[in-house]
């Protein structure tokens, strides 16, 4: 079975109804990611910043996968799928996919800030100051925050490395180490970038461009390669 790796943005999930970070109205035109994503950020605000995750997994639990999400689960029918993202929804699992890497942690889980280890799934929305970890240490978005290190990054290399085919959807990449991840598919593969900005990406062979919006365009390419031999 040929491998389908699959990296992912918050475009893939704008069509569900979540804000992207980037476009006009996208999160950082409302918040200044120093005050509500980064370890300085918890240091001085925790409130603050479990505020900002509480508001955007409130809303998570109100909306639904789009035709962009299952058009996915539908490859499995005759490719190995495998989905590295960006995103911290869960969109991708409730649509159906069975592999995805979340490099960027999970909105819906929390962590122990004495114990990293020990992550808990949150139960509704909120977590709260005083939410405390089996050690009685206080619980934090399980969520990469700007300066901190993206541990999964080696398991996303490889399978970067694996890849048959590269589909790159609804992402800006320009957030690295994560956009980084294109360039360590080989540049024999077949490339395929999803996204109303869609363009040539420099010096990257095999890529082509579709201008669109997730839900719109990728049923009709996820309908090509499944006709493909
Ligand atoms: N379909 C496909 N792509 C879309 C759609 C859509 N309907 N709407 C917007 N896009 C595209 C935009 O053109 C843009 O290229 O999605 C991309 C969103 O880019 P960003 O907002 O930068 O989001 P992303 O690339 O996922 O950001 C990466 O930055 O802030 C950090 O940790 C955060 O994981 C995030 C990382």
């Amino acid at each position: 079975m040929k491998k389908i790796v699959v990296l992912t943005g918050a475009g893939i999930s704008a069509e569900s109804g979540l804000k992207t970070f980037r476009d006009s109205n996208g999160l950082w035109r409302n918040y200044r990611f120093e005050e509500v994503a980064s370890p300085v950020a918890w240091a001085q605000n925790p409130e603050l910043v479990l505020e900002f995750y509480n508001i955007r997994r409130k809303q998570l639990l109100e909306v639904e996968p789009n035709a962009a999400h299952y058009a996915l689960v539908d490859l499995e029918a005759k490719y190995d799928v495998r989905i590295v993202t960006q995103n911290i929804d869960d969109l991708h699992e409730r649509a159906g996919s069975n592999n995805v890497l979340h490099i960027h942690g999970e909105l819906r889980k929390a962590r122990s800030t004495a114990d990293p280890s020990l992550i808990y799934d949150i139960e509704g929305w909120e977590l709260k100051w005083g939410d405390q970890c089996e050690k009685g240490s206080q619980l934090r978005p399980h969520v990469v925050w700007f300066g901190e290190p993206v541990e999964l990054m080696p398991r996303a290399e490889a399978l970067m490395r694996q890849a048959d085919i590269l589909m790159v959807i609804g992402t800006s990449l320009v957030v690295y180490p994560a956009a980084g991840l294109i360039y360590d598919v080989d540049a024999a593969v077949p490339k395929y970038y999803v996204d109303p900005n869609a363009k040539n990406i420099g010096g990257m062979r095999n890529l082509t461009p579709i201008a669109g919006k997730a839900a719109e365009v990728l049923p009709g390419l996820v309908e090509r390669l499944l006709k493909e031999e």
